[in-house]
């Protein structure tokens, strides 16, 4: 019988579904759609005082690369760049804690937790949002260490610019404000990172001194792409964006602070498919938000999810999901422990299925593959890297184990092994 409830920093959640800060849940009318939808959690829309926030430039969401169908309307393709420059609610906090308010009894009743979003500028308006969010009835806050990135040229004071991503970028001045909140609210805390950030494990540490009860990893981070036929920066330069491409950066970064900080981590950036959830959650996530991939599916997608989620727990034979998460972490290895751990490979081909398409020939670097009509293997030169077994078609290639590592080194060294290192000569790394 699986059953994905999960346990989050004193919050419990009927599954580790979390609906990403944004859209989503910027309404009344959202977040109960939300709750229907069946997320364990709903992060709100952020909201902060500063107005040039609440407005936005136009237009604010761009799709680069998303190849899309004429005959299937509903296909979504797996690689695409998510581009935006959407800012905080349109709504002031005080008005959002009304939305809240509204909302949170229906989302109590459907066992879902509501985390509230909020982005201040100096410690009165973090205090006042946050006991405003606690009163309204929040589960949880979600302080917004991440977003948005006010451009310092708008803003009236150079303190206005000191928000959201600052905070990722110089932790320290975060500490004071988690502190603070710590005494000020009895509802968990939250931070909200940025993948702009650098010592997440520093972070994580001085963050979790300062009292706060887990991290979410990531929001968006900043990224331009260029439209190559004018010349111009498809969305009038950097801005925030994600898409399917970060989810490998978002993961070795909660894996990097899931080995050391011992935080409660909820992962997201990236996330689109129920494998990913999985994914992140054993790099070390306890929970998962997903925001444009749900934007761009609808929220029947939610339900989705959540079944491939339960499907795989079945099949894998796990009870709960508490089974999975950090698994992959145990098994996360230096260069050192894995050279030690294995053993050399060259490789070898099949003549049999060989195709003769030389498509082997042309990844190898190590120049060990010569084409004839099929492919002649030099396993002195071969260093094992694997790349012609993975591209060919035919799966003709095998890789062999060495029976020592000398040979492996002669073969690093084979273009020129006079001018090698002496002890890679004599095959000691
Ligand atoms: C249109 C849009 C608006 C967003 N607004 C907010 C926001 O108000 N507060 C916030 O913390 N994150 C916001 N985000 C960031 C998402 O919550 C999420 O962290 C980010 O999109 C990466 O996750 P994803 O790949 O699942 O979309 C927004 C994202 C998008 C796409």
């Amino acid at each position: 019988m699986t059953d994905l409830r999960v346990e989050f920093a004193g919050l419990k959640l009927k599954n580790p579904i979390v609906a990403g800060g944004g859209p989503l849940a910027g309404t009344v009318d959202h977040i109960k759609k939300c709750v229907d939808a069946g997320f364990g959690a709903i992060v709100t829309k952020t909201v902060a005082y500063l107005k040039y926030i609440q407005r936005w430039p136009r237009p604010r969401y761009l799709l680069v690369d998303y190849k899309k169908k004429a005959n299937d309307p509903y296909y979504v393709p797996d690689d695409y760049t998510w581009l935006h420059r959407e800012h905080n609610s349109v709504y002031p906090p005080e008005s959002f804690a009304k939305i809240i308010k509204e909302a949170a009894p229906y989302a109590k009743e459907h066992d879902c937790a509501i985390i509230g979003s909020i982005n201040g500028r100096g410690l009165d308006e973090w205090v006042k949002m946050a006991k405003m969010y606690e009163e309204a009835g929040c589960s949880a806050l979600e302080i917004n260490f991440c977003c948005p990135f006010p451009p310092v040229e708008l803003v009236e004071k150079p303190e206005d610019a000191f928000m959201g991503i600052a905070f990722t970028l110089e932790p320290e001045k975060g500490v004071k404000i988690i502190e603070t909140l710590k005494n000020t609210v009895q509802i968990p805390l939250f931070a909200k990172l940025n993948p702009d950030g650098q010592d997440f494990e520093g972070m994580a540490e001085m963050f979790k001194d300062a009292g706060v009860d887990g991290l979410t990893m990531f929001a968006n981070n900043r990224l331009m792409r260029v439209d190559i036929e004018t010349g111009e920066p498809t969305n009038w330069g950097p801005c925030a964006g994600t898409g399917p491409a970060f989810k490998g950066h978002s993961i070795a970064c909660i894996a990097r602070v899931a080995r050391t900080a011992g935080l409660p981590l909820m992962g997201g950036r990236g996330a689109t498919t129920w494998q990913d959830g999985i994914e992140f959650m054993m790099a070390g996530a306890n929970a998962v938000q997903y925001c444009s991939p749900i934007m761009l599916r609808g929220l029947s997608y939610v339900k989705e999810l959540i079944r491939g989620m339960e499907g795989y727990m079945e099949r894998r034979r796990y009870s709960n999901p508490q089974e999975f998460v950090g698994k992959a972490l145990k098994t996360v290895y230096s260069t050192k422990e894995i050279i030690a751990k294995t053993k050399a490979l060259y490789s070898t081909v099949d003549l049999k299925k060989c195709v003769g398409c030389g498509r082997c020939a042309e990844v190898c670097f190590y120049d060990v593959i010569e084409m004839h009509r099929k492919p002649k293997f030099y396993a002195d030169r071969c260093v094992g890297c694997t790349l012609c077994k993975q591209v060919c078609p035919v799966d003709a290639i095998e890789m062999k184990e060495r029976d020592n590592d000398l040979d492996h080194f002669k073969a690093y060294i084979s273009a020129h092994p006079e001018w090698a290192a002496e002890d890679i000569k004599k095959g000691q790394f």
